[in-house]
């Protein structure tokens, strides 16, 4: 079993700690943490559910953070990075990342991004059949990459329950869809003997283990088909599988997610041959799995105000931080505790719930609605849990904040991730 949360428990000691060591300093309106020890935990937890040839390319857009990345880069060699950008293919490769732990996902590669990653051996999943023509152009006179390059593949098996993060519907942007796209996805196959991978990932959070497997069964079969025709062709076989990421976690504490282990397994049984080293090298991309309940977020509360039916507790972090829960508080929400101006945990509740109202100019700037909380009060901190992913690497810009500090700790260790973000730096952001 692996851990889900982190606890009051263990955040308050972590609070209480950095208070006395003033890693909270006066100006330090919000700051965001992570719990070292429990990221290694999870990532080593997920190599350990793998075989051992599997490359785990960490989804940077969940997490983009240099230090951070040059943390899970010492973890185990297996450990890499997914890319969904040329920006996050250079940022892995100077955290360190070797271009073998690289792999470069989007939908809108240019020619340039293409023959970049081809001439560093970065992995490239193609998003679709005019890409695949651009990597072949790229490389006439070459033949044979000096990579491995697969092709995006939208199984078609249905949208979860955000459909904003759902890529596996009938129409996806994303990928050849697997039932309509059929005769151009196996012309690609059996004319490009260099395309020896498919990917896919079919949903971030939203998606039952069910579906994301279902989808895996789906290019599995299709793969072994391929194969069959490949042999003859005299081709090489397709053995890289990227099985993209998705795999949902738990924000609400009373539930228990589905567990990494069930899910590889019912992956081997549904696709039994993606487990024979000799026949294929898995690729994963699990971003919020990996990082989201490692980190947490602690708002100063800077005034409460009592309205007859709800108090709004105004903090600095809003959608600037949470963009997704301001603008679809149906599907993403977060725990929260209190806890006072020394660190320590409050209980009991107010009569009246909360808004938890950001700090930006704009009405919808309201982190959660109607949260029954401690009696909060000025100057307490308000933790907002499981905000390790998913949460700066979509900072929003607007009403120009500075962001806040990020701070990663191993026992009583603590080490700044990155400084908050200075005046002159903001302005310079504007310039
Ligand atoms: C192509 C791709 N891979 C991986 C991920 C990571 O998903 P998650 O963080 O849910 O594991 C995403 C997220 O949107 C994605 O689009």
């Amino acid at each position: 079993m692996i851990q889900q949360n982190l606890s009051d428990d263990s955040i308050g000691k972590a609070l209480r700690l950095a208070l006395s060591q003033e890693i909270i300093r006066e100006e330090d309106t919000a700051v965001i943490f992570y719990d070292l020890d429990f990221l290694e935990s999870r990532i080593r937890y997920l190599a350990s559910c793998f075989p051992q040839n599997t490359l785990h390319g960490l989804a940077i857009k969940a997490n983009p953070l240099s230090r951070i990345m040059e943390f899970v880069k010492n973890i185990a060699p297996n450990i890499g990075v997914e890319a969904a950008s040329i920006g996050e293919v250079t940022m892995a490769l100077r955290a360190g990342f070797r271009p073998g732990q690289v792999v470069f996902d989007s939908p809108v590669k240019t020619v340039a991004d293409i023959r970049f990653a081809l001439a560093k051996g970065i992995h490239l999943n193609v998003d679709n059949l005019s890409e695949l023509e651009r990597v072949n152009k790229a490389l006439a006179g070459s033949c044979t990459p000096t990579t491995s390059v697969g092709l995006r593949i939208n199984p078609q098996v249905g949208m979860g329950t955000i459909l904003e993060s759902s890529v596996a519907g009938e129409y996806s942007k994303f990928g050849v869809p697997v039932k309509n796209g059929r005769e151009g996805l196996e012309l690609a196959f059996l004319t490009h003997p260099w395309l020896t991978g498919v990917h896919l990932h079919v949903g971030s959070q939203g998606c039952a283990m069910q579906m994301l497997t279902d989808g895996i069964g789906v290019l599995y079969d299709f793969v072994l088909e391929m194969n069959e025709q490949r042999i003859k062709l005299g081709f090489p076989l397709i053995s890289v599988f990227d099985i993209g990421g998705g795999l949902p976690i738990a924000y609400d504490r009373g539930t228990q997610p589905p567990s990494m282990k069930e899910y590889v397994e019912k992956i081997a049984q549904r696709a039994p041959q993606l487990f024979n080293p000799d026949a294929f090298r898995l690729i994963t991309e699990f971003g919020r799995w990996s990082y989201t309940n490692s980190g947490w977020t602690a708002s100063r509360v800077e005034y409460v105000k009592r309205d007859a039916a709800i108090n709004t507790a105004m903090i600095h972090v809003g959608a600037d931080l949470f963009v997704r829960e301001c603008l679809n508080p149906r599907d993403w929400h977060h725990e929260y505790s209190v806890f006072d101006k020394n660190g320590l945990l409050k209980s009991g509740n107010d009569t009246h719930p909360y808004n938890l109202a950001g700090p930006l100019c704009f009405s919808g700037d309201i982190i959660a609605k109607n949260v029954v909380l401690p009696v909060i009060e000025e100057g307490d901190f308000l933790v907002i849990h499981d905000t390790g992913g998913y949460t700066f690497s979509m900072w929003s810009r607007y009403n120009s904040r500075q962001t806040p500090g990020i701070i990663g700790y191993r026992d009583d260790r603590f080490e700044v991730l990155k400084e908050r973000e200075t005046l002159e730096e903001l302005y310079r952001f504007w310039e």
